[in-house]
């Protein structure tokens, strides 16, 4: 359907461009996308990336399953449709955050290669950076710290990622953290690193 037939019309040639708000923030927009297990650790990698890049003046925005999920997303179930919906909505609104100018830290499961495809495809390859926070199975059963996977062993979850509903590799992550053998400073200062390559105006 053409935007016309629907009476909506793109305003946004109109609107003032991108490259001033990065300049006013001294900082290149960019999506931080961390994908993994749940407890793999992706949400400490995000709260620690976000505060030593505020604390050197870089603004941020974290969305984060847990939040997201109880807010924008409180319709949304675990079935693969609502995954897909779930990560589309993400992506949208994560582009609005980018064409703010701001970093956009996003820890998602988002379990598929299709899943995050789709997020690439809306957010823009330019500006989309895929992390893969790589923990094992069995090390994030072991954590278990919100003690899900024991439920979904017991069958009380269904569709839990990992064990009844399938998370894929990405074949070609921007950056790959293997946690397990390391300490959060650690795996964070290799996230930050690489992120403060890429966000400098
Ligand atoms: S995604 O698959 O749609 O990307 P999302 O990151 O939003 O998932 O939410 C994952 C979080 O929801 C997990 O960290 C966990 O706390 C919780 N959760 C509840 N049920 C499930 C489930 N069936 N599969 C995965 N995570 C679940």
């Amino acid at each position: 359907m053409k935007e016309e037939d629907n009476n909506i019309f793109s305003v946004f040639d109109e609107l003032l461009p991108r490259e001033e708000k990065e300049k006013l923030l001294n900082q290149r927009g960019k999506v931080i996308w961390m994908t993994g297990l749940s407890g793999s650790g992706k949400t400490t990698l995000a709260k620690y990336l976000e505060k030593k890049l505020h604390e050197l003046n870089y603004l941020t925005q974290v969305l984060d399953g847990d939040n997201i999920r109880t807010g924008i997303n409180n319709n949304l179930s675990f079935s693969e449709d609502d995954r897909k919906e779930n990560i589309r909505r993400i992506a949208e609104v994560s582009k609005l955050f980018v064409n703010c100018g701001v970093i956009t830290i996003n820890s998602f499961v988002s379990p598929t290669e299709e899943i995050r495809d789709q997020a690439r495809n809306i957010i823009g390859e330019n500006d989309f950076l895929e992390i893969f926070v790589n923990t094992p199975l069995e090390e994030c059963e072991k954590r278990d710290v919100k003690g899900l996977y024991a439920k979904a062993r017991k069958g009380e979850i269904k569709n839990f990622t990992g064990i009844d509903a399938p998370f894929e590799h990405p074949s070609k992550p921007s950056l790959e953290l293997l946690t397990e053998h390391k300490s959060i400073e650690e795996s964070g200062n290799e996230l930050l690193a690489f992120v403060l390559d890429r966000i400098k105006f």
